[in-house]
């Protein structure tokens, strides 16, 4: 039985908060919390919401690597969902020191700041399916994490991640700190302004140009609506048996293979694009499906977004934003 999560009365700070996922978020809490938004404003899906000007919501421009900064943004909060990150492999492969940086010290820094203050009820460590490497099927939380190899950036990436996870962890086990880690599946949905798959291939397939496939788009992952990992972190905030653990996020019935992907939006578009097979030399994640038994079992998670479903409404978002901005 999928859980309701109700988180209500407290004052949530959300690092990253601009982004796509924390945008979600923000929308979902703020008429029952108090929301703190946390960005350097890299990336920006909140201006392209209705959530400006709403009373219960504050916005500080700033970032993680300011520890000042965090501390005095996370003084009245109650809970922290730690979003910021400098995510996304096209980014993370031009910028694989700044990814490091961001990533390790940003964390170290909020969790930091959550231990001098010790009184938040809970804190939300965002890290990412990219741990289980290469090849992961029904993959849980117990299994090791797998680790390519170094000076690769898709690896820099999840070697961040990784250490942010242990980091969270063992603030709970040494300090007492209720934190945990969330690892993402492949999540999409209105409000994606970063990277990702079908990001491109809805704007590309809007716009009439060609999708870019890498090598011969056989790499198959599993696909989470954006709302149903919101009801994740919900679940996480609110249940008393989260901390301490890690938890796959994801949506494994809704698994294709990149070139479907690509071939059911342009219908789902009506878009008269071509498929463009592009030669990709990085290494890539061939398969990526989640086990979310543990977020089932200890969250009650449930995903209810199926992908066509969500690709529709994710599509309609996307075309809106492409009128307004011909208007
Ligand atoms: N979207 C996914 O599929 C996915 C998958 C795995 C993990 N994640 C993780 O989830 C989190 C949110 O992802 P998202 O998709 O919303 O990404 P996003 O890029 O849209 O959001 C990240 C936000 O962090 C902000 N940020 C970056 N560097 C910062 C800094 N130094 N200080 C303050 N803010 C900074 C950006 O401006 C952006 O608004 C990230 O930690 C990401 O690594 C996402």
């Amino acid at each position: 039985m999928a859980g309701e999560a109700v988180v209500a009365g407290e004052t949530v700070l959300i690092t990253g908060g601009a982004g796509f996922i924390g945008t979600s978020l923000a929308r979902r809490l703020v008429e029952e919390n108090e929301v703190i938004i946390f960005d350097n404003f890299h990336r920006d899906a909140l201006s392209r919401s209705e959530l400006p000007g709403h009373t219960n919501l504050r916005v500080i421009r700033g970032d993680v690597l300011d520890a000042q900064a965090v501390k005095d943004a996370m003084a009245p909060a109650t809970m922290v969902v730690h979003l910021a990150a400098v995510a996304g492999v096209d980014t993370v492969l031009k910028q694989p020191a700044r990814t490091m940086r961001v990533n390790i010290i940003g964390t170290y820094h909020v969790l930091e700041a959550a231990i001098a203050f010790g009184k938040l009820r809970r804190l939300i460590d965002f890290s990412t399916s990219e741990v289980f490497g290469t090849h992961a099927y029904n993959a849980s939380e117990g299994e090791a994490t797998v680790l390519g190899a170094v000076g690769e950036a898709r690896w820099t990436y999840a070697v961040s991640k990784l250490a942010t996870e242990h980091m969270a962890i063992t603030y709970w086990k040494e300090f007492e700190l209720p934190a945990l880690s969330i690892r993402p599946f492949n999540i999409y949905g209105p409000g994606q302004v970063g990277e990702g798959a079908i990001h491109h291939f809805i704007v590309r397939a809007l716009e009439g140009r060609p999708l870019e496939v890498h090598n011969d788009g056989s790499q198959i992952r599993a696909w989470c609506y954006v709302e149903d990992i919101v009801d994740g972190i919900c679940l996480a905030l609110s249940n008393a048996e989260a901390p301490g653990h890690a938890f796959n996020i994801g949506n494994p019935r809704s698994t294709l293979t990149i070139y479907n992907l690509a071939r059911e939006i342009i219908e789902l578009t009506s878009s008269a694009s071509q498929i463009q097979f592009v030669p990709w030399h990085f290494p890539d994640v061939e398969l990526r499906i989640p086990n979310i038994d543990k977020a089932r079992r200890i969250l009650g998670f449930e995903p209810k977004t199926d992908l066509e479903d969500g690709l529709a409404r994710t599509i309609d978002w996307y075309r809106a934003q492409a009128e307004h901005k011909q208007e």
